[in-house]
């Protein structure tokens, strides 16, 4: 097969940052996606509506003339979060999600929540409402292990939560483990995860072979070969409760090259074509488009995307460096090719 042609895909989780960041990043998105649900962790996080409408805003004049990408907007999940901001969320139309991030899992996490059962009245609300929760699944307990973060998560987090809020819909996001895999799949109720495409091509290896390579470095933090080979079986099985989502999470190359260097892989740029390298490697290409652009859609209860795009075997090699406001930016596997290059709507 040399051409894949799949209805237009979204990006069910991006970070797309403010200012000449922002301005920097969005068209990339934009160019592969319709849609994609932004998440809320700037410096100042979006806590509230109105904070996310003139974030939209922001993104909409961002971006390139002609454009139709539309950013589906999230709250960023406080311990002083209110049901009436759920509410007025819910109400909106361009809120689509509340995100939790446990104080001091990532970037720009502080103002998270400590304990969940902090937020009972407004995670009752949500499930009131049908506001999906998105999840950052790992836990800040620092007598656990970085790599048995995600695992913990689970039992102390997502169990207890869940048996709580039965009924609310829920994003286990960017997962990395069997475990979490095997959660998703068996759970009851309404859940699903994204699955970035770092966590489907590489293993922890990555961020070790030949020197210590910062810009394989994310969080969740890249697993071991056993992981890895359980996201696959996952993404490529067919199951609509796994879906794509890049987590692409830029930061200038002068942070990443760092000695602390920032978490996050930036992908947006040749998202699809690294999807469409690892379904192929596991054979299933023909899977690919339930999971880039139908199950996501479905799962947030929105309408499935019209128009069609086309990728093209046609290897390329991944720039080493990009412009990103005043400095650089190095993608995910910068000067490495790939055999899939995305082209643009399907004539
Ligand atoms: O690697 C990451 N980068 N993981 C996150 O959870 C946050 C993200 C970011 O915002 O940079
Ligand atoms: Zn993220």
């Amino acid at each position: 097969m040399n051409e894949l042609s799949i209805l237009q895909p979204d990006d069910w989780h991006l970070h797309l940052r403010d200012g000449s960041a922002l301005g920097a990043v969005v068209g990339a998105s934009g160019a592969q996606f319709a849609r994609a649900i932004v998440m809320p962790n700037l410096k100042a996080p979006v806590v509230t509506v109105a904070q996310a409408l003139a974030y939209r805003e922001r993104i909409l004049a961002a971006l390139p003339a002609g454009s139709r990408f539309e950013p589906l907007m999230t709250l960023y999940l406080t311990e002083t979060t209110v049901p009436a901001e759920v509410r007025a969320a819910r109400a909106s139309a361009f809120v689509h999600a509340v995100k939790l991030y446990p104080a001091g899992a990532t970037t720009h996490s502080e103002a998270g929540v400590g304990d969940w059962r902090r937020v009972r009245a407004t995670l009752a609300a949500m499930q009131e409402v049908d506001l999906p929760l998105l999840v950052h699944g790992e836990v800040t307990e620092r007598d656990v292990d970085v790599f048995d973060r995600e695992e913990a998560f689970i039992e102390r987090v997502l169990v207890p939560l869940r048996g709580e809020f039965p009924e609310l819909r829920v994003v286990f996001e960017h997962v990395t483990t069997r475990q979490a895999v095997d959660y998703v799949r068996e759970a009851p109720g309404r859940i699903a995860a994204t699955i970035t495409p770092q966590h489907l091509l590489y293993n922890r290896n990555a961020i070790f072979s030949g020197g210590l390579r910062p810009h394989w470095y994310c969080l969740p933090v890249l697993k071991r070969e056993e992981h890895r080979l359980a996201l696959v079986a996952a993404a490529t099985s067919g199951n609509p409760r796994f879906f794509l989502g890049t987590d692409s999470a830029p930061h200038a190359a002068r942070l990443k090259e760092h000695a602390a260097a920032c978490a996050g892989c930036y992908t947006a740029p040749h998202a699809l074509e690294l999807y469409a390298c690892a379904f192929e490697t596991a054979g299933a290409l023909a899977r690919l488009e339930g999971f880039a652009s139908l199950y996501g859609p479905d799962f947030y209860g929105l309408a499935r995307n019209r128009g069609r795009v086309l990728l093209r075997r046609a290897p390329w090699q991944i720039p080493a460096t990009l412009p990103f406001g005043a400095e650089g930016i190095v993608p995910l596997a910068a000067g490495e090719t790939l055999d899939w290059k995305f082209v643009g709507p399907t004539p």
